[in-house]
């Protein structure tokens, strides 16, 4: 493999004070293999939520209130009757809005400031390194002291506005059980929408700023004894992020999948009660 083709002689992996390898990696094995994959999957999530959050159709069965979460919550007087679950303070959107438009923003910097997808993204997007042992293509390095990535330090902040967005799912998925006829209902689409939340819930308490506003800066422990159990319950979540951190974009299609399926009639829900 050659070298990083923008390096300057003295800066990054060329200063003075490195090992003179010409190589860019002496790695044998199929380092680009795991980037590439991220590359992949982070790509069609991107590609698949974009398209979804735009288009306006088949997010919401008014029969038994499913709404899916990339449209929630609406707030505008473009959502479909019913679906607005708390007002529309904001009027008819034009189309280059997306009817989930007030927490998309939020969500989409929770996960692009999230610890895990930093590292992801860094290695297969920025090539900031691609993998152990393999050179970056930078020939500088600024790390996250300045924009833009200084605003990767804003996280916490994105998790708090997260923690409600949990909340607004959970509320979509307990009014979600709703009959066609009224009162109680139960279908396969609860279940979608119920696993979903729980693993959104998962995913969230899992954050490593969750992890340190629980038990974080404490001097001992024992003085705390319940931010130590939640910090210690958090821990063992936090163990799992990075797969709780892709199991969750799956669960997220899948569920706007099931009800855009059922929503534009193209499969009934399979029902349990009512
Ligand atoms: Fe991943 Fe906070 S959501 S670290």
């Amino acid at each position: 493999t050659a070298a990083p083709a923008t390096h300057s002689a003295g800066t990054g992996v060329f200063s003075r004070t490195r090992a003179r390898i010409s190589a860019r990696t002496l790695r044998t094995d199929r380092w680009w293999l795991p980037p590439l994959f991220t590359a992949l999957g982070l790509a069609a999530f991107v590609t698949y939520a974009t398209i979804r959050s735009f288009v306006r159709t088949a997010y919401w069965v008014p029969e038994f209130h499913y709404l899916t979460p990339f449209y929630s919550p609406c707030l505008s007087d473009s959502c479909a009757p019913g679906s607005a679950h708390f007002g529309t303070p904001f009027p008819e959107l034009p189309m280059w809005i997306p009817l989930g438009f007030v927490v998309l923003p939020f969500l989409l910097g929770f996960r692009l400031t999230c610890y895990y997808y930093r590292k992801a993204y860094y290695r297969s997007v920025w090539f900031s390194p691609p993998a152990c042992a393999v050179a970056e293509p930078h020939a500088r390095y600024t790390g996250e002291s300045r924009l833009p990535l200084i605003i990767q330090n804003a996280h916490r902040y994105f998790f708090y506005v997260a923690l409600v967005v949990s909340l607004v799912n959970t509320y979509d998925a307990i009014t979600a059980f709703h009959g066609s006829g009224g009162g109680f209902g139960f279908g396969l689409g609860n279940i979608v929408l119920a696993v979903n939340v729980i693993l959104l819930w998962a995913y969230t308490l899992s954050c490593h700023s969750c992890r340190h506003i629980a038990g974080g800066r404490l001097k001992n422990f024992s003085a705390h004894p319940v931010r130590y159990w939640y910090w210690t319950q958090i821990s063992k979540l936090n163990t799992r992020h990075m797969a709780l951190a892709w199991t969750t974009l799956g669960t997220l299609v899948l569920t706007d999948f099931y009800v855009m399926l059922v929503a534009s009639h193209t499969i009934s829900d399979l029902r349990f009660v009512n």
